[in-house]
This record gives structure tokens, sequence and C-alpha cells, in this order.
């Protein structure tokens, strides 16, 4: 079902784990296959200098969460709102249809998590 791009990212997935001192965190679950995804920002200087993640879900949601936050590695947080899901199954090299929403969770995650870092520091 899936590419091997999405394989070889389940199997060597990058910034797995949590940051203890996230500036940001931000969890997102899909109700209807009830996996969930969290995501931690360390920002500086408005900045994402580090991210990572926790993901209890299906290889495509752990192969996404662990291209999305490398890809958010280093935007600020305005280039960070502007990846897309899309982007992510991009970067995937695709996802099957029915693992397209794996992806959303990473976007509303990324989203969750610098809602989570502007209310903290509002
Ligand atoms: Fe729901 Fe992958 S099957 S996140």
């Amino acid at each position: 079902m899936y590419n091997e791009r999405v394989i070889n990212e389940f199997k060597n997935p990058k910034n797995i784990g949590e940051i203890p001192d996230a500036d940001g965190v931000g969890t997102i679950g899909n109700a209807s296959c009830g996996d969930i995804m969290q995501i931690f920002l360390k920002i500086e200087d408005n900045r994402i200098v580090d991210a990572k993640f926790k993901t209890f879900g299906c290889a495509a949601a752990i192969a996404s969460s662990s291209v999305a936050t490398e890809m958010i590695k280093g935007m600020t947080i305005e280039e960070a709102l502007q990846v897309k899901n899309a982007d992510v199954v991009e970067r995937l090299e695709g996802l099957p249809p029915q693992k397209i929403h794996c992806s959303v969770l990473a976007e509303e995650a990324i989203h969750a998590a610098i809602d989570n870092y502007r209310e903290k520091t509002k």
C-alpha cells in the first residue's frame, strides 16, 4: 500500500520524542481511526529551533510526523503555518487516498502547537 519513501521514513523516523521544556505543544486526534499526534516546538525569536513528535498511529501518521517536523525546523512561525498536508504528502512522494487524513493530522498538530505557544506568550 505504501511507497518506498513512506516505508523508509516510517522505519527511520526523525525527531521522535518530547521536548521537556517545549514552548508550544499541540495534540490532535482523529476520531474515526483513533490515532493521536503530538508535536512539541522550541521557539526562539519567532523561529522554530527544534521540533519533536509523539504519535500513536499508523505508519502514514508516523512518516507524516517525521517529515513535518523536519520541514518546520528553522522556519518562522508564519512560514510553519503555511505548511499544508499536501506539502507533507509531496515530501512523502504520495500517500494512499485512505491515508491522506494522516498527513492532515500533521498540519493540524503544527497549528495546535503554535496556538499553544501564542496562548502562553500572550
Ligand atoms: Fe488515522 Fe493514519 S489511519 S492517522
